[in-house]
């Protein structure tokens, strides 16, 4: 499978955001994450539901949602989105993640399934007919500049097993926190395909956002 970039713009400068996704477009990112969170699921809170519509509006790079809220259901239709759009929401979300999941796909929406580092793999195993890609926290989310945890390229290996036993070998694994040059190439052989790039890679301080996606592609 192609290995995609996502840019995390909780990481880029909030005070430029319209540049920066003009340079994210120049630098051919493939998809603009979206971090939402609400202080309860996990212990942050960042971007909203306004800022998911406006960046919407001017970019037609695709969105690539990550719900880090509790009871997701609940915000899904605050949200307008394409069908090249994707809404990943938490397996610990939800008593009732399966509705939620299918709700995201009848509105025709790309769905996709996020676990935290210290949850099983199988969690995947039944809802597998709802999933368009599965997200594996590389750290516990809610906050850039983190540490990889230290069993994620395990971890990511066994996915990627997990997924292909299942007949699901279409569907891309994303991994998400401290996706470093070095850790993006460890998680790439492990079996990744679409990258969440922070301020590990993409967001850094002397190297503009076209060299550091450059850079990023070059050591996969
Ligand atoms: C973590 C966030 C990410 C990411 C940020 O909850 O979902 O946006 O970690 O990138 P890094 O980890 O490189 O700062
Ligand atoms: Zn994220």
């Amino acid at each position: 499978m192609k290995k995609l970039l996502s840019a995390s713009l909780m990481c880029a400068d909030l005070m430029n955001m319209r540049n920066s996704i003009s340079e994210l477009e120049k630098a051919g990112i493939d998809y603009l994450h979206i971090d939402i969170m609400d202080g309860s699921f996990v212990p942050n809170i960042t971007l909203g539901f306004d800022f998911v519509n406006s960046v919407k509006k001017v970019t037609d790079i695709p969105l690539d949602i990550h719900m880090m809220v509790n009871e997701p259901s609940r915000f899904i239709d605050r949200m307008e989105l394409g069908e090249n759009d994707i809404v990943c929401v938490h397996y610990e979300s939800d008593i009732h993640i399966h509705r939620t999941l299918a709700q995201i796909k009848e509105k025709g929406i790309k769905a996709g399934l996020a676990v935290n580092p210290q949850t099983p793999l199988e969690s995947f195993e039944y809802l597998t007919d709802y999933i368009d890609m599965a997200l594996v926290m590389t750290v516990s989310p809610g906050f850039a500049g983190q540490k990889l945890f230290l069993g994620a390229e395990r971890k990511t290996k066994e996915a990627r097993q997990l997924l292909d036993s299942l007949g699901c070998e279409n569907v891309p694994i994303e991994v998400d926190g401290n996706i470093s040059l070095e850790n993006g190439q460890k998680l790439s052989r492990a079996g990744a395909d679409i990258f969440v790039l922070g301020t590990s890679s993409l967001f850094l301080k002397d190297k503009s956002i076209t060299e550091a996606a450059s850079d990023f592609r070059a050591a996969l």
